[in-house]
């Protein structure tokens, strides 16, 4: 699927291409219009430790074509994609080569969160390089988690900076909230809690009625404007996305790039299933 002609077509909605090159390229505009850019080298739950140290190398050679090209961008990666599956040990050291290259050059990583198979160790693993290299490694917390009011609570005392999202993979009922209406909720808890108590607080989402709700809670909190960060997805709600620049908001895109697109992919369908009707028509059309 990943090589297929066919695959190219459809992923192109949500991945900026397969070449640093090319995600270089896009950033470059994005950043035109006064939009960040999270740069995520695709590819996840490798399968072997040789893998894993290419993951690595693909980062640290974006990190250098970041600042090279002086695009303002830092960096996402996923531990299964550094080894976790394999080794925890060689995983933390592949991460912390890239969290120390970032570091010196006065960027920043964030680690996304996967699947809840990953989340202690993931918050392990961060809160670990987080006390060697301040500032320069970040998290995210699910807001779809029973656990993730524990969790912000306890990266706001640790000075660890945090991306707030809803969640995106398949969860069984005894670790996450089934009902969207209940994550939506307990988002709105979790936003309240980080832009007070956070360090650089991200606001990962796409769903407008939170959106206002952040910016009315800043405002009634005297929060301003610079003190936290709304993210979105490459080729979703740009108009928002140019809508809240406008109004004097930060924005971030997460830009994805790379051949290893079909488990991204796959979940931005899941999401939204109208995306699957909507990539049949553009299909069908040409
Ligand atoms: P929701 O799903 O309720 O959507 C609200 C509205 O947004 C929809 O009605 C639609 O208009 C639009 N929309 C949402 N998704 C869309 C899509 N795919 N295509 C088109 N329109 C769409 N998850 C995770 O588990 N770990 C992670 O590390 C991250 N990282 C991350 C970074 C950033 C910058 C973002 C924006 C999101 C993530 N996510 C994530 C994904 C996140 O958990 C979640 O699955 C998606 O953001 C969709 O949820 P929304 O908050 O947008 O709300």
């Amino acid at each position: 699927m990943e090589t297929s002609y066919l695959g190219k077509r459809m992923s192109a909605r949500f991945v900026a291409g397969e070449t640093l090159e090319r995600a270089i390229a896009v950033a470059r505009r994005i950043n035109s219009e006064g939009i960040q850019v999270t740069l995520d080298y695709l590819g996840e739950n490798v399968s072997s430790l040789e893998e894993a140290a290419a993951s690595r190398d693909a980062y640290l050679e974006a990190l250098s074509a970041v600042c090279a090209n002086g695009i303002q961008a830092y960096l996402s990666i996923k531990l299964t994609q550094f080894g976790m599956d394999f080794s925890s040990a060689i995983c933390r050291d592949n991460v912390e080569q890239l969290v120390r290259a970032a570091g010196e050059k006065g960027e920043f990583i964030r680690v996304d969160m996967e699947s809840s198979a990953y989340t202690e160790r993931t918050f392990e693993l961060v809160a670990d390089i987080h006390s060697r290299f301040p500032g320069s490694v970040g998290c995210v917390v699910q807001a779809y988690l029973y656990r993730s009011a524990q969790d912000i609570e306890r990266l706001c005392q640790q000075g660890i900076r945090v991306r707030l999202c809803k969640g995106a993979y398949l969860e069984p009922h005894n670790v996450a909230y089934p009902r969207k209406a209940d994550v939506d909720r307990n988002y709105l808890r979790l936003m309240n809690v980080l832009l007070v108590h956070g360090s650089s607080p991200a606001i990962a989402t796409h769903d407008e009625r939170i959106v206002e709700e952040t910016k009315r809670f800043a405002t009634l909190q005297g929060i301003s404007p610079d003190r936290f960060e709304f993210q979105m997805l490459y080729g979703v709600r740009r108009d928002l996305q140019r809508r809240l620049v406008r109004q004097g908001y930060r924005v971030r895109v997460y830009v994805p790039f790379g051949k290893a697109w079909y488990p991204y992919f796959m979940r931005r369908l899941a999401e939204r299933p109208a995306n699957v009707v909507f990539l049949a028509r553009n299909l069908l059309r040409r």
